[in-house]
């Protein structure tokens, strides 16, 4: 064994949707957009790398299953990562050794929530510790999965489309560290069984047929992106949560006007986002932001004062099916008061949401320095 690296890499949820590629190989988004990175303490991928003389070629297991290393986008980020450490000064005998790469997310993937940028923002974190990178690595994390360049920074944001053909100035920067504005995040988990179109294809189809895309590209998303980062340095979270949920809403009207309609959003997805309208309403300004990536779940993001009411109106009108302990997971919820003007609203019934998720904004990708982190054995094997 010539090194081994493990490091764990957050989630992010857009507040301002990326959606539309300008170039499919390098990944190269039509706009610009925001997100906040989520806590590793209750989601992450974890990623070992190891680069060893004996081995004869670069292999990859994912959760726990040996998988084709032909994959394009893996090739094109290893690729990358080698002329950058070549770039770097890193020996030619250190960049041409191959490598075994282990990697394993810590939450279910069908509950659908982003783990290819988790996974990808992890395992270019973990090459750029193991082939001594110095230079940028949002770049190369895009090259896996357009959204993973986010998931390279803590707190919130920004990624840029750029303007270059090369991609050089496509990429992420933060906008605010976590310590700034440690926003709650509920995800709900919604039930639900049908098959969605992916990402990669379902934005394809935008790009070729979406008339509105078009006008979201030009008009709205430039816009948005200026207001949204002075609402996070302003930590103004009605200015916020206005912005979030329409971008949302715009998100899913692009994609019902693609041919044949991208269709992501279930009954319950707008149950959830007629609940929110009729919480926020009770009070002067917005307390609660919902917003939707490509499936049903809602993400809602939240200030920590918020947390104790809302938690009892949701878990009153969207009640589990079994107990309320196993219906919220991460972070510990304090219950406050079922706010009184959603007594009237019409409860749900139970079993709706499977379960819910607490976290909140939180730091970049780390690297975990004991050896009873790896997830490969000294001889380069799945422990
Ligand atoms: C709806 O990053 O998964 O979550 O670049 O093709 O891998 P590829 O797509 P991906 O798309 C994420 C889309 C989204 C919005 C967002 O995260 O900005």
């Amino acid at each position: 064994m010539d090194s081994m690296v493990t490091c764990i890499a957050p989630v992010n949820i857009a507040v301002i949707k990326y959606w539309g590629k300008r170039d499919e190989k390098l990944i190269l988004p039509l706009n610009d957009s925001v997100s906040g990175t989520l806590s590793t303490d209750q989601m992450h991928a974890k990623t070992t790398v190891m680069r060893c003389k004996d081995f004869t070629e670069d292999k990859i297991w994912l959760n726990g299953k040996e998988v084709s290393f032909s994959n394009p986008r893996l090739l094109s980020c290893m690729k990358e990562i080698r002329r950058l450490s070549r770039e770097s000064g890193t020996s030619e005998d250190i960049v041409n050794t191959k490598v075994h790469i282990c990697s394993e997310n810590n939450f279910p993937t069908a509950a659908g929530l982003a783990s290819s940028a988790a996974g990808y923002a992890c395992l270019v974190f973990a090459l750029k510790e193991l082939f001594g990178v110095k230079q940028d690595i949002t770049r190369v994390a895009r090259l896996g999965s357009g959204s993973a360049c986010r998931s390279i920074y803590g707190g919130f944001v920004r990624w840029h489309k750029g303007d270059l053909a090369d991609g050089s100035d496509s990429i992420a920067t933060q906008i605010a560290p976590p310590s700034h504005w440690p926003l709650h995040v509920f995800i709900l988990v919604v039930n639900d069984k049908q098959k969605k179109i992916g990402s990669t294809p379902g934005m394809q189809r935008t790009a070729l047929t979406s008339e509105l895309v078009q006008y979201r590209i030009k008009e709205s998303v430039p816009k948005r992106i200026e207001d949204i980062i002075q609402a996070v340095k302003e930590r103004n979270f009605d200015k916020f949560a206005e912005i979030t949920m329409k971008d949302s809403n715009q998100f899913h009207a692009v994609c019902l006007d693609t041919y044949p309609p991208n269709i992501y959003m279930n009954d319950i997805s707008h149950e959830i986002t007629s609940f929110v309208h009729t919480y926020n309403e009770l009070f002067p300004k917005p307390k609660v932001a919902y917003t939707f990536d490509a499936g049903p779940n809602a993400c809602i993001y939240l200030e920590e004062e918020s947390v104790p009411d809302f938690a009892a109106t949701l878990q009153y009108i969207f009640p589990p099916e079994e107990t309320l302990e196993s219906y919220f997971k991460g972070e510990s919820v304090q219950f406050g008061t079922v706010n009184e003007g959603l007594r009237t609203y019409p409860q749900q019934s139970p079993g709706l949401l499977k379960y819910i998720i607490h976290t909140k904004i939180g730091d970049g990708p780390k690297r975990l320095d004991s050896s009873e982190d790896h997830l490969l054995t000294l001889s380069g094997v799945p422990v």
